[in-house]
């Protein structure tokens, strides 16, 4: 794993900026070399990250693809439909489209799917298909989902990371989540930020998004809390395990 980021460093030191990406680009798009990867990396979400260019996976700063690995190889060899909100590369329609790729690569028998404010549409491929929209526009994921037909086994929020967005849009998508089914929720800092709409000083202000998260283990335990006429009337969201970690949320869906 060292010498592959040494590599992948060494030739960015030698490339300037827009050679190296289009390099690592052509790479990761190119049907021979993506074969390649996938047949000797195929299994390691990790390597899979950096050598398609997700900066999912970079030391000290994400390190995102062992809690993956460890959440999602369950997936790996069953025919699954991911959403991931965020193709990447903002308005450039050349650039993003690292982690869909790296998505195929890994789960090789199933559908991914992604969502963007651009349009993305030159980063689809046979197995991928890219939506242009906004993660809080209701009516457009609507018709994501009508399009998907299928319930979803795994949703990412890799966009806007934006505080209410992200509740908005996992408001919408957690219903339309297969049970057994997982959401990840990356980036979880901005609710520190308030270029986002987080808070850093108030750690209990109610919009943030981790402390829409922080409520998850009393829906857990839903069955137990009893409301003031004795019945259990609270809202709730199915759900079996939430795990928090560095700027990462990762909630397992479960009927209960
Ligand atoms: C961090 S990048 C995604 C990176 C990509 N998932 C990866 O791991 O390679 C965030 C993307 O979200 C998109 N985005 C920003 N606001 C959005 C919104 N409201 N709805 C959908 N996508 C949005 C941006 O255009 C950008 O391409």
């Amino acid at each position: 794993m060292y010498c592959m980021e040494k590599f992948k460093y060494w030739m960015q030191k030698r490339l300037n900026g827009d050679q190296g990406y289009k390099l690592l680009h052509f790479m990761s798009r190119n049907r021979i070399a993506g074969f390649c990867i996938g047949l000797f990396y195929g299994r390691n979400l990790s390597k899979l990250a950096i050598l398609n260019h997700t900066d999912k996976h970079k030391v000290g700063r994400h390190e995102y693809m062992k809690h993956y690995q460890m959440h999602l190889s369950r997936f790996k060899y069953k025919n699954n439909n991911l959403l991931e909100i965020g193709v990447g590369g903002y308005e450039r329609p050349d650039r993003g489209g690292c982690s869909l790729r790296m998505w195929k690569r890994y789960f090789v028998y199933s559908n991914i799917y992604s969502i963007d404010i651009y349009d993305k549409s030159p980063q689809e491929e046979r197995r991928i298909k890219i939506f242009k929209g906004s993660q809080n526009d209701y009516e457009f994921l609507n018709k994501v989902i009508d399009y998907i037909k299928k319930p979803i086994d795994i949703i990412i929020d890799d966009g806007s990371h934006i505080n209410e967005h992200v509740i908005q849009s996992f408001k919408f998508l957690f219903p339309k989540l297969n049970a057994g089914g997982v959401y990840v929720v990356e980036d979880s800092q901005t609710s520190y930020r308030e270029d986002y709409g987080g808070n850093s000083i108030d750690l209990e202000s109610p919009s943030t998004l981790m402390n829409f998260f922080k409520k998850f283990p009393d829906y857990i335990n839903h069955k137990e809390i009893l409301s003031n006429n004795g019945r259990n009337s609270i809202l709730y969201y199915d759900i079996g395990s939430i795990h928090f970690y560095h700027n990462l949320i990762f909630i397992h869906k479960k009927n209960n």
